[in-house]
């Protein structure tokens, strides 16, 4: 892909999600990092984007965009596309963790982290398909996790979410690929990001009281997740380089950094399964797309 495109990344105020933007403008992409509360709490991050933009010359700009409201991010799109013509990519990053016993999950809990890391990359998907259906290109990234294909003990929601979000990533791959828009899938380790300070906890603590070791498992797994040391640089240039590769040469899954290694040969298998699952339905030429 040509430097000079545009590329947007929602959840940019911080981790992958700012390094992915200040990469990408940095490759001399047009970067837009989306974050919600611009003029509040991240403020702060907003003007450090804006000096860094100054100081190395970078197409690099903050924009207010929170996934969980339909108008937010409505209005932001149409900004962009007013200010740049075009969107190229879009990097679904913004979610966050959530722990502790399934059952003490409040369902307005579940239903708020699936707003955020399931339905905030639908309503972002629905805002830019329009705009790269018209240009027949463009790429959808998702943030997944190595929670998008195997269960993290204490961390059910979280990863029905990514499940959730994996099965969308590839959907729209095989429903899209015929108009030159692709659609993929990067499943990051466990990486020292602010994600582990901003963990919520099962609100309803009246439900654990059965359930013994059970409901230590959260304290237990944060402990060795909290605990992690890879550079979360790598996600950004994974992302990078797969913006760079061609449509039609990009894998589907890419899963990143420590954690187990299982979730590779997860992939393989599954892309032998979803290909058989293709062709059953007559679709031996979308088949070839389920590569990765
Ligand atoms: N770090 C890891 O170990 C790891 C591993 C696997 C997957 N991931 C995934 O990677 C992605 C990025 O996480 P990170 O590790 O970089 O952590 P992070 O630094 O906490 O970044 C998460 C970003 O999501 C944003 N966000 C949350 N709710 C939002 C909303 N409603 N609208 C817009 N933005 C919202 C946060 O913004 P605020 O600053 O406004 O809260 C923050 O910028 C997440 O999807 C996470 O699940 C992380």
């Amino acid at each position: 892909m040509p430097s000079g495109q545009v590329i947007v990344v929602t959840g940019a105020s911080t981790g992958f999600g700012r390094l992915i933007a200040e990469t990408a403008a940095r490759k001399g992409y047009r970067a837009y990092a989306t974050m919600r509360n611009v003029r509040g709490k991240n403020a702060g991050n907003a003007s450090e984007l804006d000096d860094i933009a100054k100081r190395e010359s970078l197409s690099l700009r903050a924009v207010e965009l929170d996934v969980t409201n339909d108008a937010s991010v409505q209005s932001a799109v149409e900004e962009i596309v007013r200010e740049a013509g075009r969107i190229d990519v879009v990097v679904n990053n913004a979610g966050y963790g959530l722990m502790g016993v399934t059952e003490a999950v409040t369902l307005e809990q579940a239903q708020r982290i699936m707003d955020t890391n399931f339905f905030g990359a639908v309503r972002m998907n629905r805002a830019v398909l329009p705009h790269m259906r018209r240009q027949k290109s463009g790429l959808l990234v998702h943030i997944s996790s190595g929670g998008g294909r195997v269960v993290v003990p204490s961390m059910g929601f979280y990863c029905a979410s990514k499940w959730a979000l994996e099965a969308l990533a590839e959907e729209y791959r095989y429903e899209l690929v015929g108009q030159g828009i692709d659609s993929v899938i990067v499943q990051p380790g466990a990486y020292p990001t602010a994600v582990f300070n901003n963990i919520e906890r099962a609100a309803d603590s009246s439900r654990t009281n059965t359930y013994g070791a059970v409901s230590g498992l959260a304290d237990h797994v944060l402990k060795l997740l909290g605990g992690a040391k890879g550079d979360p640089q790598e996600i950004a240039d994974v992302v990078l380089k797969t913006i760079e590769t061609p449509i039609g040469q990009r894998k589907l899954r890419q899963r990143i950094g420590s954690g187990v290694n299982g979730i590779v040969e997860l992939n393989e298998l599954s892309e032998r399964v979803q290909k058989q699952v293709l062709e059953g339905f007559g679709m031996s030429e979308i088949a070839k797309y389920a590569a990765g």
